[in-house]
């Protein structure tokens, strides 16, 4: 057992990941320490499980300093730069235009795409944007697969990459029956019109459940009573981060998973 209580959550992810309700963007808020990065790897490891023959993608936005072109990079290499024949014909459309290449030998598609999109005026970059997310998406719409990508610590995202997931981005996910997203942060992208219908926001609170306690350290195989998890859960205010470390300490050279 990886987690304690979250039920309510691990349902719904089961029920979007088999297709059962028409929701495709789940969006998981909560203060540092909630368990936001748990519970994805619970649905990460659900996945297998539940959407056999589904694409499982897991980004963490801290790591996507280099902005859109980290996701853009992040998704082809994990489905091969086979799956994406529209995309690169546009990205080497406008790298063959010149645009503002001194070297037009860059190196690395990422870097070809960073590139691109350092164009000087907004309007440009954002036609550039659009023209390369549009064929992006309609590559993977044409993947014969459920794809489910998994964002994290989008509160860490640099500031253009968290405008175009809460705008461009999610607006083609809504259009593309294939793709299932998850997104966890201290904050999430806020709904617009364009994917509102589609997105359940779950906030994850303090775990106040003895009970849920109870039987986690029980599956765990850790050494305390009922009573002694009860106080714990009191005295941490419930806090998943705390009460996992006091479990960690008091139990001596116990190692979680
Ligand atoms: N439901 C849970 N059951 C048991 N332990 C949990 C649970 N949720 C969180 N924890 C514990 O709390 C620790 C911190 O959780 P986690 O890293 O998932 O928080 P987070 O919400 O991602 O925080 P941050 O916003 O800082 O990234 C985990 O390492 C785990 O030990
Ligand atoms: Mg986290």
């Amino acid at each position: 057992m990886r987690l304690a209580n979250r039920t309510r959550e691990v349902d719904f992810f089961k029920k979007m990941l088999r297709g059962e309700i028409s929701q495709r963007i789940l969006l998981i808020q909560a203060a540092s320490g909630m368990g936001k990065t748990s519970l994805l790897a619970e649905f990460a490891s659900l996945c297998p499980v539940h959407a056999e023959a589904a694409i499982l993608v897991k980004i963490n936005l801290k790591s996507a300093q280099t902005g859109i072109a980290y996701i853009f990079s992040k998704l082809q290499s994990r489905l091969g730069e086979d799956s994406f024949t529209k995309f690169n014909e546009a990205l080497s459309k406008f790298l063959s235009a010149g645009v503002e290449v001194a070297d037009n030998q860059i190196e690395g598609t990422e870097n070809q795409i960073q590139v691109v999109l350092n164009a000087e005026s907004e309007d440009i970059r954002n036609f550039r944007l659009s023209q390369l997310q549009r064929a992006f998406f309609q590559d993977l719409q044409a993947v014969k697969k459920q794809i489910l990508m998994i964002l994290d610590t989008f509160n860490e995202a640099p500031i253009n990459l968290a405008d175009w997931i809460g705008g461009g981005f999610l607006a083609e996910v809504a259009e593309s029956n294939n793709i299932r997203v998850v997104i966890a942060g201290q904050s999430v992208p806020k709904p617009t019109i364009e994917w509102e219908d589609l997105a359940d926001t779950h906030c994850l609170d303090r775990i106040d459940d003895i009970e849920a306690w109870h039987l986690f350290v029980q599956a765990r195989g850790l050494p305390f009573e009922r009573e002694a998890v009860k106080a714990f859960v009191r005295v941490l205010n419930g806090n998943p981060d705390a009460i996992m470390k006091v479990f960690e300490s008091q139990a001596g050279g116990w190692k979680h998973e």
